[in-house]
C-alpha cells in the first residue's frame, strides 16, 4: 500500500476527494448597531457585522471564491415579542441586509434562514401555546416570513425549525408568490444538539431559552433511520437540497443520506464544532488551521456536496495558499 503514498506527485493522483471554495457556504451574524464588528466570545474569529461591514467582507469572501453566504440576524431585545412579530417586518434586519447585500454582490448566494428564534421571547423555533411549541400555526408565520426574505434577495431559504410540512408549505407559499424560481435548502435531519451553544451566544437567543430545550422537534442524536425519513418527507415536499446538521459527530447521517437519496446535501459545521477547534488550537494542543481543513474535507469523503462553516474565510484563503 505504501508504493502509490511514496511521493507527492503521485499521492496527488491517488486522492478519491477534494476541497475546493466551489464547496464552501460561509454562515455570518448581523447586527443593528454602527459598530463594525463584535466579536463573538465563543466563536474566536467570528464577529457580528453592522450591515455596512457585511457588505465589505462578503466581497471579500467572494474574491477568495466563496460562491454563498448564511445570514442570521442578531435581533435588538426590544424587537422580541412572544409570537416573534419582527420576522414578519418587511423592514427588519435580515431584509434590510438582504437588500444591501444582493444588490451589492450580485454574484453571491445568500441562504436566509427560515425560523422564528430570532425572534422569540421564549427562544423556540416556532409559536407556544401553553408550553407548546405548535406546528401548522407556525406554519402559516413560516410561509409569509420566507416570502418577505426571497422578495428581500435571499435565492433559496433555509427552513430550520423542523415543524413538520415546513418544505410543503414554504414551496407553495413561494409558488404563489410568483417565486418559483427560489429554491429551498431544507435543515432535513437537524438533531437537538448540544453543540449550538455558541450559535445561541452569538445571536442572543441563549437566554431567551434558558431552560428550555427543542426536542419536541429537533431530531433525538439517538436516531438514524428517523433521518431517512426526515429526508425523504422534505424532498417529497420539494426540497431542492437537503442538509445534515450538526456535522462531524453526524457523518455517518451524511453518508446514509448520500447514498439513499443521491441528492444534494448539505452539512453544518455548527458552532460548537467551530468552537472547539479554535479553542484547542488557542491552547497550542492542536494545529487549529490543519485541523479545519481536515475536518472539511472529511465532510465531503462522507458525501457532502457542500459545507456551511464559520471557517469559510480561513479555509479560503488556505486553500488559496496551497495551490
Ligand atoms: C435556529 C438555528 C440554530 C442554528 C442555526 N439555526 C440553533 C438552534 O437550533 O437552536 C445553529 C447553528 C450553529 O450552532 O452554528 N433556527
Amino acid at each position: 500500500m505504501r508504493r502509490n503514498r511514496q511521493l507527492p506527485w503521485l499521492r496527488s493522483l491517488v486522492t478519491e476527494h477534494r476541497l475546493t471554495t466551489d464547496d464552501l457556504v460561509w454562515p455570518i451574524f448581523v447586527h443593528d448597531g454602527t459598530e463594525a464588528d463584535v466579536p463573538v466570545a465563543s466563536m474566536p474569529g467570528v464577529s457580528r457585522f453592522s450591515i455596512d461591514r457585511a457588505v465589505e467582507a462578503v466581497k471579500e469572501a467572494g474574491g477568495l471564491g466563496i460562491r454563498a453566504v448564511a445570514l442570521f440576524p442578531v435581533t435588538d431585545p426590544s424587537k422580541k415579542t412572544p409570537d416573534g412579530d419582527e420576522a414578519l417586518n418587511p423592514q427588519n434586519l435580515v431584509c434590510r441586509t438582504l437588500e444591501r447585500l444582493s444588490r451589492a454582490c450580485p454574484d453571491m448566494g445568500f441562504i436566509a434562514d427560515v425560523a422564528l428564534d430570532p425572534y422569540t421571547t421564549h427562544g423556540q423555533d416556532g409559536l407556544l401555546r401553553e408550553g407548546r411549541v405548535v406546528n401548522d400555526e407556525t406554519l402559516a408565520i413560516l410561509r409569509k416570513q420566507a416570502v418577505l426574505q426571497a422578495q428581500a434577495g435571499s435565492t433559496m431559504v433555509a427552513p430550520s425549525d423542523m415543524m413538520d410540512g415546513r418544505i410543503g408549505a414554504v414551496r407553495d407559499a413561494l409558488d404563489e408568490a410568483q417565486l418559483s424560481d427560489v429554491a429551498v435548502l431544507a435543515y432535513a435531519a437537524k438533531y437537538a444538539s448540544a453543540y449550538y451553544g455558541p450559535f445561541r451566544d452569538a445571536v442572543g437567543s441563549k437566554g431567551n431559552l434558558g431552560k428550555g430545550d427543542k426536542r419536541t422537534y429537533q431530531m433525538d442524536p439517538a436516531n438514524s433511520d428517523e433521518a431517512l425519513r426526515e429526508v425523504a418527507l422534505d424532498l417529497e415536499e420539494g426540497a431542492d437540497a437537503v442538509m445534515v446538521k450538526p456535522g462531524q459527530p453526524y457523518l455517518d447521517i451524511v453518508r446514509r443520506v448520500k447514498d439513499t437519496f443521491h441528492v444534494p446535501t448539505f452539512v453544518y459545521q455548527v458552532s460548537g464544532e467551530y468552537a472547539m477547534i479554535q479553542a484547542a488550537a488557542a491552547q497550542g494542543w492542536i494545529d487549529g488551521d490543519a485541523v479545519l481543513l481536515e475536518a472539511l474535507l472529511a465532510f465531503k469523503r462522507a458525501g457532502a456536496d457542500a459545507v456551511l462553516t464559520y471557517g469559510a474565510v480561513r479555509a479560503a484563503k488556505l486553500l488559496a495558499k496551497s495551490r
